[in-house]
Order: structure tokens, then C-alpha cells, then sequence
């Protein structure tokens, strides 16, 4: 007996599998798209980065979900564009505009990685630093509370936040903030400095420019609260801050001199300098915060200016406190983390460094 013929294989029966095309058309359009929306996906990720950095608020949840689109397109660029070549090759087609789409997707992250640069270069430039309050070396600043004190005058310019989206205002007003606690506390290091001068027996131009400054810093800290609350729809001013007086009794008098020469090398010259140099570089399109970084720049060069003044006077007090500002300025420039940062370092260790030429 014959055994049983074997059953003929499924796939020799039936229509036959239609042949894949390679798409080439969809892979193009789908790496432009690409190319087009990964540099707004990653530079709204570096400002959202930098944003929550400086203290901004602002929800991840809508961010995310435009890095998952980017990503998804790239994605499908890619695998679009390699099948369009290995189909075009198989079925005996040009592969050129697969090799098109290819590149295009491959360019889409190169143009997304440049733009991020650029915009994290932007960002850095904005948002003043004046002089911090040192306490044990760390910059400190007061809390907030709720507090309309040292708000200036309501009938002042204030910002029109009601173009701006609940997500925007937070940002600003977190900005504001955190520029108001920085003021606040420079009035604070102004007032310790006009203690240390007359510990050094400064000449009194030191001391009164140091009062000025001071007060400089007042109104600065006041227009900076005054924006924060108007973006905040709330009032912002400062808590109780003991710990303004920490450090005091340890500092003194021990060091006095050194301590004073590099915090006006660092926290002088260099960062209100830097302070200074931001405001102006800042555009505002609101023109309440125009007017208060126009003040703020105008101000914190002139309080640069003192920094470098009390700078002088401690060097021409002692000339072996050379070394360690010369390497507290290549510190500053090694830690810049912007082209601003850089540039600003490298003016300021060529300024030191005529200085101390002068005073031999
Ligand atoms: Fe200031
Ligand atoms: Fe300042």
C-alpha cells in the first residue's frame, strides 16, 4: 500500500503576496517633518532645563509629550528611509531617495543638537546675579512669604501678565523671585562691607560708595519683588532671615583683608560686572521690565567698578595677596559655563592681571 501523498505546503496555494513597495515619498516627507520639529522639541527642553535650574516651575507633562512626537518621527524617518533603500535595491530601483530621506533624518539631529546649543547659550545670558551674602563662603538669601512690604509703589509700571498663559507666569514669577532674594541679599553683603572697610580703616569714599551700593541694592530688590508679585497675582517679599548673622563673629577679624579682596574679585568685579552685562543683554518685551533691567545694568557696573576700587585698596594694603587672586581668576574662568561667562572672565583676569603690573 502506498503511504499517503503529503499534504502540499499552505503558501502553494492562494494569491500571491503582493510585492512591498519602498514608499520613498513618505520616507522624504517624514525626515523633513523630523528635521523640522527636533530643534523646537530640544530647545524647548534645554529652556525647560535651565528653567527648572534657576528655579522656574513650569509642568514637564506637555514637554514630554513633544520629545515622545520628535522622537517617534525620527524613529520613523529612519526606518522609513533604510526600507525605502533595501526595497528600491531589491526590486531594482534608484535608492537615491531613500539615501535622501536617510540623510535628512540623520541632518534633523545634527540641526536639533545645534540648535539646543544655541538656545542654552541664550538662556545662559539671561537673569541678573548681583553680590551674594557669604555666609561660611556659600551665597545665602531669605525665604519669601506672602508680603506686599517690599513691593515698590503700586502705582509704578507694573507687567501686563494677562497675555501670558498660567505656565509662562509661574516661569516669571519663579524668575523674579529668585532675582528679588539675590537683591535682597546684596544689601545685606553691601552692609557687611562697609563694617569690613572700616575695620581696614578704608578711606571714606569706600565706604560711603559701599552705602550707595546698598542702597542701590534696595531698590533693585524692591522692583524685582514688585515683578515677581505682579506675575505671581500675589504679593512676594522676604521672610524673617536670622541666618544673615551666622558666620559674623567666626569670619571677624581673622582673614579680614583676604576675604575682603576676593569677594571683591569674585563677587565685585566679576559677578556684579556679570550681573550687569545680563541686564543689558536682555531683551524685555514688557517695558516695566525694560525700565528695571535698564536700572539694574546701569547700577551693577557701577558696583563692579567698586569691586575693583576695593580691590586696589587691599592689594595696595598687602601685595602677597597677589597669588591667590590670580588663581581665583583662572577658577572663574575655568568654571564659565557660557560664551558671556567666558568672555567676561577672560576681560576680567587680563584687568587683574594689570593691576597687580601696576602695583608692582
Ligand atoms: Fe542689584
Ligand atoms: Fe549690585
Amino acid at each position: 500500500m502506498q503511504p499517503p501523498a503529503p499534504y502540499p505546503p499552505p503558501y502553494a496555494h492562494g494569491p500571491a503576496a503582493p510585492e512591498a513597495r519602498p514608499h520613498t515619498g513618505v520616507a522624504v516627507a517624514v525626515a523633513l517633518v523630523s528635521c523640522f520639529v527636533m530643534p523646537v522639541v530640544y530647545v524647548a527642553l534645554a529652556l525647560e532645563i535651565l528653567g527648572h535650574r534657576y528655579g522656574g516651575g513650569g509642568s514637564f507633562t506637555p514637554l514630554a509629550v513633544a520629545i515622545a512626537v520628535g522622537f517617534a518621527l525620527w524613529i520613523t524617518a529612519l526606518v522609513l528611509s533604510i526600507r525605502s533603500i533595501v526595497l528600491s535595491g531589491r526590486v531594482g530601483a534608484s535608492r537615491a531617495g531613500g539615501i535622501v530621506a536617510l540623510v535628512v533624518s540623520v541632518l534633523s539631529v545634527v540641526t536639533a543638537a545645534a540648535a539646543t546649543a544655541f538656545g542654552l547659550l541664550m538662556a545662559s545670558g539671561g537673569g541678573a546675579h548681583g553680590r551674594p551674602l557669604r555666609v561660611r563662603g556659600r551665597p545665602r538669601t531669605a525665604p519669601t512669604r506672602r508680603d506686599a512690604a517690599w513691593s515698590v509703589d503700586p502705582s509704578g509700571a507694573l507687567p501686563d501678565a494677562s497675555r501670558l498663559t498660567a505656565d509662562e507666569r509661574a516661569r516669571e514669577a519663579a524668575r523674579w523671585t529668585r532675582d528679588a532674594r539675590e537683591e535682597h541679599a546684596s544689601i545685606a553683603a553691601f552692609a557687611r562691607l562697609s563694617v569690613d572697610l572700616l575695620a581696614l580703616g578704608a578711606p571714606p569714599g569706600l565706604v560711603e560708595r559701599a552705602h550707595r551700593a546698598a542702597l542701590d541694592e534696595v531698590l533693585h530688590a524692591r522692583l524685582a519683588f514688585a515683578l515677581a508679585g505682579a506675575y505671581a497675582g500675589e504679593p512676594v517679599g522676604p521672610e524673617v532671615w536670622p541666618e544673615a548673622l551666622e558666620g559674623e563673629a567666626a569670619e571677624r577679624p581673622a582673614g579680614t583683608l583676604r576675604r575682603v579682596a576676593l569677594e571683591s574679585l569674585v563677587d565685585g568685579a566679576y559677578g556684579e560686572g556679570l550681573a550687569a552685562l545680563r541686564a543689558a543683554a536682555e531683551v524685555a518685551a514688557d517695558p516695566a521690565v525694560a525700565e528695571v533691567l535698564a536700572t539694574v545694568a546701569r547700577d551693577e557696573a557701577g558696583h563692579a567698578a567698586l569691586g575693583w576700587d576695593v580691590l586696589a585698596f587691599c592689594v595696595a594694603r598687602d601685595g602677597s595677596l597677589a597669588p591667590a587672586l590670580v588663581e581665583a581668576a583662572a577658577d572663574l574662568a575655568a568654571r564659565a559655563d557660557s560664551a558671556l561667562e567666558r568672555s567676561h572672565a577672560a576681560s576680567v583676569r587680563g584687568e587683574l592681571g594689570a593691576l597687580l603690573a601696576e602695583r608692582g
